[in-house]
């Protein structure tokens, strides 16, 4: 459920009318609901009350610090995986120690940024990183708190280019190998081994893949904890699914998965991390774009639309769905027609939408983007040279811009000439 609905005709953000807000910034936008954010982030935490937990923020879905402060305020952690993400959290205000940093590829510096601000603990993904982190630990006089990420080698379900939980993929350590890992990493001394750390993938619509991995985790607890390792902590990654459509998809809920975790972990008295993105911000936002064009083509029309394929890159790179909603409701009983649903950008690739069933619009209507917090602006590029679109906020009758659309002197003049030009 979320806080995007019409209200006598009209699209509304929480108590803020959508067109009202285009009519300030412009479109394109995306627009946030605080109501929506908390909402999601309050049914995880609720689902694992049973548990001593903490629900990370995976924040690569959506970083705007007023969304981080937003969740922040509720308790959330932060997940991370950059520098730059850790600096972010911290600049949000998110203390040290609800920081998880996660990632296949930490450079010394980003270790000695989080030892130096604080770190809940990094989830470790290699022998080669457990090492680097360990020397840049002992070199500070630190001892660096790690899980080790194992690869369960478990099958998803999902898109292929965000599956992470098979052992072809390059995620974590493949868990067969997970006892000489985990004695390595304790004769380290600039590490303290605390836990485990698994995730498998993003989008999953069905909990078998995360039981399956899970009952994986909590055989090998068992099997550290007889070798001697203190493991008390246990993340377990994000990827809970959404519907991306009204009509036909029912992802497992935040309960049904917390009961799952309790049942499958519950007796290991571990305390749970859980790593959410998507599930929090995706349908928490959405996309406003105004119709610039409507061309008939071939035995077809095109919708042509001021957002494109560098503002939301999910239909073009994973062939993603997002519902596609006219701002201003069709009086009942207007007949759709299929569109062509398109950016200006010079590519093929920039179509949102094949033959997608719409009210007739025309020039100057607005659509928005269902679906689109999570990774929708964090994805977004100047390909063309357009601009970022800005981030707004709604909360309740207010609303706020949490980032502003650059100007085109800004962009242009973060380039420099070399001498010889
Ligand atoms: N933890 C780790 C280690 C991750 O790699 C990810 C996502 C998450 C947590 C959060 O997963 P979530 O709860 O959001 O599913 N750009 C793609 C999704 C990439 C996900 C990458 N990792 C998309 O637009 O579908």
């Amino acid at each position: 459920m979320d806080h995007f609905l019409y209200k006598g005709g009209v699209l509304h953000a929480e108590d803020v009318p959508v067109a009202e807000i285009a009519a300030q910034v412009g479109t394109p936008f995306y627009l946030y609901s605080t109501a929506t954010l908390e909402r999601h982030f309050k049914l995880l935490d609720e689902a694992l009350c049973g548990m001593e937990h903490l629900v990370c923020y995976a924040m690569k879905a959506a970083s705007n610090q007023a969304i981080l402060k937003t969740l922040a305020a509720l308790g959330a952690g932060m997940d991370v995986v950059s520098g730059g993400e850790y600096l972010r959290a911290k600049a949000a205000g998110v203390p040290g120690d609800k920081i998880v940093f996660s990632g296949v590829g930490k450079t010394e510096g980003e270790m000695r940024l989080a030892l130096e601000g604080g770190v809940r603990q990094f989830n470790v993904e290699s022998e080669p990183e457990m090492e680097v982190l360990s020397a840049v630990a002992v070199s500070m006089g630190l001892r660096a708190p790690i899980t080790v990420r194992v690869n369960p080698d478990v099958d998803a379900k999902t898109h292929a280019k965000i599956a992470t939980g098979k052992s072809e993929n390059k995620f974590g350590i493949p868990i067969a190998r997970a006892r000489d890992v985990y004695a390595q990493a304790a004769a380290l001394p600039g590490l303290e081994v605390i836990g485990i750390d698994v995730h498998i993938g993003s989008q999953l619509t069905d909990l078998e893949p995360f039981r399956q991995a899970y009952r994986k985790v909590a055989e090998l607890t068992e099997i550290l904890r007889a070798d001697g390792h203190d493991i008390r902590r246990l993340d377990l990654g994000g990827g809970l699914g959404i519907p991306y459509t009204q009509s036909n998809e029912a992802p497992p809920l935040p309960t049904d998965y917390g009961a799952m975790i309790s049942e499958e972990l519950g007796h290991l008295g571990c305390e749970v991390e859980i790593e959410p993105g998507r599930l929090i911000a995706g349908n928490a936002g959405i996309m406003v774009s105004q119709v610039i064009y409507v061309k008939s083509g071939e035995g077809r029309d095109f919708l042509i639309l001021d957002g494109a394929m560098n503002d939301l890159i999910r239909p073009a790179m994973y062939d993603a769905h997002h519902d596609i909603v006219p701002v201003v409701q069709p009086a009942p009983g207007t007949e759709q027609q299929p569109y062509d649903i398109v950016g200006p950008v010079c590519e093929s690739g920039d179509t949102f939408a094949k033959q997608r069933m719409m009210p007739p619009l025309k020039a100057g209507d607005l659509v928005a983007f269902r679906g689109a917090g999570a990774y929708g602006a964090v994805m977004s590029s100047e390909y063309n040279t357009r601009a970022l679109i800005p981030e707004v906020l709604v909360h309740q009758h207010q609303f706020a811009v949490i980032r502003a659309r650059p100007t085109f002197d800004e962009m242009i003049n973060r380039d420099t000439i070399p001498e010889w030009l």
